[in-house]
């Protein structure tokens, strides 16, 4: 059984940290994103392959994740001469395959029992199943109303906020039948939530939705991005490396130099090579990236520093995203909901 994962858009609200770093790769502590929803892929022993669709920079994705098999699942790669949109990327991507196909939005964390999804579609001998989830707010989703049968009724993508009728969003999980795909044209810009999912339920087909209530989260945004870090390094997420004993602890490599004198209240994430001097802080639900380096003074709190960032004497970051290679000045104050992109300089003193 194949899976294919739909990771090919631009990651536009995740800029500027999707710069240079498509959203598939984007780093969760040390690990590119996509190599969770791969750890969740091998729990189900009959995928034998992951079909990445790709647009956007597949190039640095493919450098990133090779072959697959440093990582236990064969990876194989699919760039679409333009962007066709989820529904036509999923065509051009099944180019030959005829069995039953998992497939997941390449943005989404979930703890999901993907076998059992697979059961249900087969049990109810379904043309499609799609996962659900309940959310506060469905604005930003795909709203999807439900018979008591657990048949799909309706499928609404990004509903206006007076067409809400239930808090079942689609999670981005499908199991599918790649004959159903002959409804979806060759080569242009079509969509699986606002044309392949409605159709199905127009025709009468077996379209069944499977109510997960678990973790579930899409990264696309930086509030999510960070709220990802949080929920592992609390223990909501059971990820590498909080887990067991290590759950809402310090994580600090062995390589790291902390010296006498720094401060750090867990739980954080202090990668291979940061250096924190005396008298510098870092607070709870912080994650210091590769060779990062965190000077006299400086405080940090609830902020994602990605690899060789340093941060000056006297600085303060608090709940923030700084991308590769950032300095921040001495003294300066760097504000709640900030994101820097990539080899930003930000000078003494600054104020965001
Ligand atoms: N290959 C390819 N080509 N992939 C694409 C394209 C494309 O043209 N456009 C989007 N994708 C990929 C994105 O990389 C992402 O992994 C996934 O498809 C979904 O796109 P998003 O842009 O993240 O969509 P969304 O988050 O606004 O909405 C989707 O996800 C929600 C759940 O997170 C929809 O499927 C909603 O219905 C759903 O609720
Ligand atoms: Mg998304």
């Amino acid at each position: 059984m194949k899976a294919i994962l739909l990771a090919g858009g631009m990651g536009t609200r995740l800029r500027p940290l999707t710069a240079h770093t498509p959203k598939p790769i984007v780093p969760i502590f040390n690990r590119p994103f996509l190599h969770y929803q791969i750890d969740l892929l091998k729990k189900v022993p009959d995928i034998d392959e992951a079909i990445l669709s790709l647009n956007y920079q597949p190039n640095r994705i493919a450098e990133v994740l090779g072959d697959g098999s440093a990582n236990g699942l064969a990876l194989r790669y699919v760039v679409e001469p333009e962007p066709l949109g989820t529904g036509g990327a999923i065509k051009y991507a099944s180019t030959g395959v005829t069995d039953t196909v998992v497939v997941f939005n390449g943005d989404v964390l979930t703890q999901i029992d993907l076998a059992s999804v697979i059961r249900l579609h087969r049990e109810r001998r379904a043309r499609a199943t799609i996962v659900l989830t309940p959310v506060e707010n469905p604005m930003a989703y795909g709203l999807v109303e439900t018979e008591p049968d657990g048949s799909v009724r309706r499928f609404v993508e990004k509903p206006t906020a007076d067409s809400i009728t239930t808090n079942n969003i689609n999670a981005g999980v499908y199991v599918l039948e790649p004959d159903t795909f002959d409804r979806i044209p060759n080569g242009v810009p079509w969509s699986i939530e606002r044309a392949y999912f409605p159709s199905l339920v127009e025709r009468k087909e077996t379209f069944v939705a499977y109510l997960y209530d678990g973790y579930w989260i899409d990264i696309g945004a930086p509030d999510k991005y960070t709220q990802v870090h949080r929920d592992i390094m609390d223990g909501t997420f059971r990820a590498a490396p909080f887990v067991g004993a290590s759950a809402r602890q310090q994580s600090i490599s062995p390589t790291a130099r902390v010296a006498n004198g720094a401060t750090i209240e867990g739980p954080c994430f202090i990668d291979e090579g940061v250096v924190v001097a005396k008298g510098a802080r870092i607070g709870a639900y912080s994650a210091i990236g590769r060779d990062s380096v965190i000077e006299e003074g400086a405080s940090i709190d609830g902020s994602i520093l990605w690899p060789n960032c340093r941060v000056s004497s006297e600085a303060s970051v608090i709940d923030a995203v700084l991308g590769r290679d950032c300095q921040i000045g001495r003294g300066a104050r760097i504000a709640s909901g900030t994101v820097l992109g990539d080899n930003s300089i930000l000078s003494d003193y600054t104020r965001t």
